[in-house]
C-alpha cells in the first residue's frame, strides 16, 4: 500500500510528476491523472501565457537532463480552469496548481485569484525556476524569500508550499528552515533542478541547448544525493506541521524508497517521466513495492524518515 497524506490531503500512490514535465497542456494533466501516479502537479503559472526560451532547450543527457525551457505557459487561468474542473470530476484526488510568478507583485497577483478561486487542492509556490534570463531565482536570496513569503501569507489561507531550488552549505539548511518555519506552510519540495550546468556535445564543440549560451537546469540521475540531502536536512530543522516532497534523481523504485527514509511524504518524478512517459509510475510502483516487501514494510509510515545514520 503506497497511500501517503499532505495535511488533510489523502493520494493513494507517493509518485507524481514534478512540475514541468508532461503538464503543460489539458491533454498531458489528463494523461498524468490517468495514470498510476497519485496526484499531478500543472506546468508552473505565470500570470499571462509565455511561449519560453529558443529551442533546442532540453537535451538528454547520459545520466540525466539539461533544461532552460524559460517558463513557457498557457497561464494560470487556463491551469486554474483545468483545476476546477478536475476536483469537480474527482472529488477525491486532489491536485497541485504550481505558480511561479516573475516579480512579487506577480506572485500576489496569481496568490489572490487562487485565494478568491473555488480551487481547494495545494499550491505550490514556485520559489527556484532558475531559466528566466535576467531573473535570479528568489530562493536563494534569504531575504527576499522572507518578504515574499511575508506578503503571501498576510492574505493567502489556502494549502500551500514552496519548491526550493538545491542548497548545498549547512547554514544554507539552517537560514532557509527558520525562514519556512515562520509561515503555515503545508509542504517542502526540494530540490528543483540544479541551475546551472553546461553540457557540451563532443562532436561540434557546442553547447546542448540554445538559450543563456548552453546554461540550464541540471536533472536526473546526477541530482540524486543532492535531493536526499535537502530532504533530509529540512526534514531534521522544519516544525513537523511541514512535510517534505522529495524531487531529484529518481529512476528506480530504490531511489524512492531513499528519498521516503529521507523524510518524503511524496515523490515526484522529473527527467524519468520526461524520457519514458506516464508507464514510468507503473514500473516505480511496482519497484517501490519490491523494495517495501523485502524490508517487511507494508506502508510508507513503516519506514518514512526512518534513515539510519552511523
Ligand atoms: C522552468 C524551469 C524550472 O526549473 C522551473 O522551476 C520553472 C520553470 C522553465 O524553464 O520553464
Amino acid at each position: 500500500d503506497l497511500h501517503t497524506s499532505i495535511d488533510k490531503f489523502q493520494f493513494d500512490n507517493v509518485f507524481m510528476n514534478a512540475s514541468g514535465v508532461r503538464c503543460y497542456t489539458k491533454g498531458e494533466l489528463d494523461e498524468l491523472a490517468q495514470s498510476d501516479a497519485g496526484t499531478l502537479v500543472t506546468k508552473s503559472a505565470t500570470q499571462a501565457k509565455r511561449l519560453g526560451n529558443p529551442s533546442p532547450r532540453y537535451a538528454r543527457l547520459e545520466l540525466g537532463s539539461i533544461n532552460s525551457m524559460g517558463l513557457p505557459n498557457e497561464g494560470l487561468e487556463y491551469y486554474l480552469d483545468y483545476a476546477l474542473n478536475f476536483q469537480k470530476a474527482n472529488p477525491d484526488k486532489p491536485i497541485f496548481l504550481s505558480v511561479a510568478g516573475l516579480s512579487m507583485e506577480e506572485n500576489l497577483a496569481m496568490a489572490h485569484a487562487i485565494e478568491d478561486s473555488d480551487f481547494n487542492g495545494l499550491v505550490e509556490f514556485n520559489l527556484s525556476c532558475p531559466n528566466v534570463p535576467g531573473k535570479p531565482q528568489t530562493g536563494y536570496d534569504f531575504d527576499r524569500t522572507q518578504e515574499v513569503l511575508t506578503n503571501l501569507f498576510s492574505f493567502f489561507t489556502k494549502p500551500a508550499g514552496v519548491k526550493l531550488p538545491p542548497y548545498f552549505d549547512l547554514a544554507q539548511f539552517d537560514q532557509m528552515a527558520a525562514i519556512l518555519n515562520q509561515f503555515p506552510l503545508k509542504f517542502v519540495n526540494s530540490i528543483n533542478s540544479l541551475g546551472n550546468g553546461l553540457m557540451i556535445d563532443p562532436e561540434t564543440d557546442t553547447a546542448l541547448i540554445k538559450p543563456k549560451g548552453g546554461f540550464g537546469g541540471i536533472g536526473g540521475a546526477y541530482a540524486k544525493p543532492i535531493a536526499l540531502a535537502n530532504v533530509r536536512a529540512f526534514s531534521q530543522r522544519l516544525d513537523p506541521k511541514i512535510q517534505l516532497i522529495g524531487t531529484g534523481g529518481v529512476t528506480n523504485g530504490r531511489d524512492a524508497y531513499d528519498l521516503i527514509l529521507a523524510g518524503a511524504s511524496l515523490v515526484q518524478v522529473g527527467t524519468l517521466l520526461q524520457e519514458e512517459g506516464p508507464a514510468a509510475f507503473t514500473r516505480l510502483t511496482r519497484e517501490l513495492r519490491a523494495v517495501m516487501q523485502t524490508k517487511g514494510y507494508s506502508a510508507i509510515s513503516d519506514f518514512k524518515g526512518q534513515l539510519k545514520v552511523l
